[in-house]
């Protein structure tokens, strides 16, 4: 029997994916990504992963290969998605840009992109989740590097995203916030049925948010699994290592 997992529609596929700069060379032979899955990717530095990351947010053309994403196909040769496509997807980076703007501008900001009306009564949850009803009139320059972070991640989700991307999203955040902006994104995970891929440098922030788990190495995959198979019996002695720390980066 599938487990629910793997019975979750398929996202994203890529095939035969290779992205080269030269010294570096990034190859993702086969992967696909489903529909309400957390997908974490770990990795030393210099792995791949923000380069994947990219791929997916279609902000770096492949060399090769194609990616599939909601039934379309895009080839290195034509990777230029529908904008409709586009607008169902979705980055937080590890340093919010913020419109120098109030923080309601910042978050109703894709809302107007879209040319979408400003449902309140469906961001308050979004707003409320994250702390931010106190401080919706303050200009975002004046925000702390938490509330900052937890604003750009409101702006992310406004729109239901099909597709969240977050790369080291908490990376220079203390606990609280980083509590406050995991607890939002499982929720929204659970809710709608997105497709998420974290990139953390944090496995034990993998192990609390993960569905999935991969383990990027020098441009290749090590290892995809559950994270339950993955933390307590990977397959690969790469994986293994990795996790145990014997891999310094
Ligand atoms: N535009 C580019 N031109 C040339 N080389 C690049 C470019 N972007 C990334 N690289 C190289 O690709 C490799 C992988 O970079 P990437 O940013 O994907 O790593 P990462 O796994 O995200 O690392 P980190 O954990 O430090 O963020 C690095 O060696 C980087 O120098
Ligand atoms: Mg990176």
């Amino acid at each position: 029997m599938l487990s629910q997992l793997e019975a979750r529609g398929v996202s994203y596929s890529l095939q035969g994916i290779v992205k080269d700069y030269g010294e570096f060379r990034l190859t993702v032979e086969q992967l696909e990504l489903r529909e309400g899955e957390i997908f974490c990717l770990l990795g030393p530095s210099g792995a791949g992963k923000s380069t994947l990351l990219r791929l997916l947010n279609f902000l770096t053309p492949p060399d090769s290969g194609k990616m599939t994403l909601f039934g379309r196909t895009y080839l290195s040769s034509n990777f230029t998605p529908e904008l409709q496509i586009m607008r169902q997807i979705t980055t937080v980076f590890q340093r919010p840009a913020l419109l120098n703007e109030r923080v309601w501008n910042n978050i109703v900001y894709p809302l107007k992109l879209r040319r979408q009306a400003v449902d309140k009564a469906a961001i308050t949850p979004i707003i409320e989740r994250l702390g931010l009803s106190g401080i919706l009139d303050q200009p975002a320059a004046t925000l702390s590097g938490g509330e900052a972070q937890r604003v750009a991640l409101a702006r992310a989700l406004v729109f239901s995203p099909k597709v969240l991307l977050l790369d080291e999203p908490t990376a220079n955040l203390d606990p609280e916030n980083i509590a406050i902006i995991e607890g939002m994104v499982t929720s929204y995970a659970a809710e709608h049925r997105s497709t998420i891929v974290w990139i953390t440098h944090n496995q034990f922030q993998a192990r609390r948010v993960g569905d999935r788990v991969c383990l990027l190495e020098k441009g290749r995959i090590i290892e995809v699994n559950s994270k339950e198979k993955i933390f307590s019996d990977p397959d690969n002695q790469r994986t293994r290592e990795f996790l145990c720390g014997d891999i310094l980066y």
